[in-house]
């Protein structure tokens, strides 16, 4: 397994932190795959749940955002949109080429380790916001 799950990677904010876990099992899932040297439908199959539920995710996520008023919601949309031309770019070249050593290599980079970063910095702030707004109002 790649990408395990620690208290580092909590935000506190119950569903997001409930939609990382589910993006982290989804990329250690492709991952497997890709290295079992698995048929296209099976990646294909992994990288379309991985896609819509990333779009899900950074749905849910950029409403809260927006619902609390977070004021780096702009430039917190513009991280989502270029992750989601990532995994879009990705995808192409993985049923293009297949899995090769070197895109597996980009798939934990571009994807799985792009995720940890940006949890740890952004989501982060975000809950943290979004934490702050729940006080102020009580
Ligand atoms: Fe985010």
């Amino acid at each position: 397994m790649d990408y395990v799950w620690d208290s580092s990677l909590e935000t506190g904010n119950e569903l997001i932190d409930s939609q990382h876990k589910a993006l982290f099992i989804a990329v250690n899932n492709l991952l497997e795959i890709c290295r079992k040297g698995k048929g296209k439908e099976e990646v294909s199959k992994s990288l379309d749940f991985l896609t819509q539920y990333t779009i899900k995710h950074f749905f849910d996520e950029e409403q809260l955002q927006q619902k609390y008023k977070y004021p780096d919601f702009p430039i917190h949309k513009k991280y989502h949109d270029d992750f989601k031309v990532t995994v879009r770019d990705l995808s192409h070249e993985l049923i293009m080429k297949g899995a090769t050593d070197r895109l597996i290599e980009e798939l934990k980079n571009k994807i799985g380790g792009w995720l940890v970063t940006h949890i740890k910095g952004q989501d982060a702030k975000v809950a943290a916001h979004i934490r702050n707004q729940i006080a102020a109002q009580k």
